[in-house]
């Protein structure tokens, strides 16, 4: 199956990118990122294998965090998941990009970063947020989800490792193509 890994330098740290097809929830990076919805009390897509994946107690949590507004993160544990932290982020719902799509998608890949930053977490993987049931076009959701992500990286005290986990063939390709344009370290 077909991966991308790298490790490059970036802002005088050395750190490891990963994008590979695979189920998240399988991850073993210190945080898993969710994409979920503003009420953050579960759903279908990655969402709704994360609450499996954890078991009831994630739900119970996420009811004492009054929901997420679109383009923001909060953390929870990751109970029964190999990660040991879930941040759930709420991307925004394609309605043809007039809607302040764009800038709301790298909010949530900047301010999930931001979060495993303060809570000094090592590595984080994410899904492709948005690109399922929130129809955001995919290749620019994999543009923005790249250049937002890396560039915290570089600003970030912490974080040491990204790995993105893609569902489908599709997906992997997008980022791999992408990512691959990123050049030699
Ligand atoms: N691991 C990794 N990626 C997954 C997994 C998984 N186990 N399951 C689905 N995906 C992929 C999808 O194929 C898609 O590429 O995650 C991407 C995001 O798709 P969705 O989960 O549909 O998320 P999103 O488009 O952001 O829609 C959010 O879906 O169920 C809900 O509660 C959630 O209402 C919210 C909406």
């Amino acid at each position: 199956m077909a991966e991308y890994t790298s490790n490059r330098v970036i802002g005088n740290r050395e750190v490891f990118i990963r994008a590979h097809q695979g189920d998240i929830t399988h991850t073993d990076t210190h945080a898993i990122v969710n994409a979920a919805n503003e009420s953050l009390l579960g759903g279908g897509g990655v969402d709704g294998a994360i609450h499996r994946a954890a078991g009831p107690e994630l739900l119970e949590y996420c009811r004492g965090l009054n929901g997420c507004p679109t383009g923001q993160a909060k953390i929870t544990p990751g109970f029964k998941l190999k990660a040991k932290w879930v941040i759930h982020t709420v991307g925004p719902i394609w309605k043809g990009g007039n809607n302040r799509e764009h800038e709301l998608l790298a909010s949530c890949y900047e301010n999930s970063m931001k979060l495993a930053d303060t809570q000094s977490l090592e590595s984080i993987a994410f899904p492709a947020i948005s690109c399922g049931i929130y129809k955001f076009p995919k290749t620019e959701a994999v543009d923005i989800a790249i250049n937002v992500s890396l560039n915290m990286l570089g600003n970030s005290d912490s974080i040491r490792r990204i790995d993105y986990v893609l569902f489908d063939e599709e997906m992997t390709d997008l980022y791999i193509e992408k990512l691959s344009l990123l050049g030699d370290p």
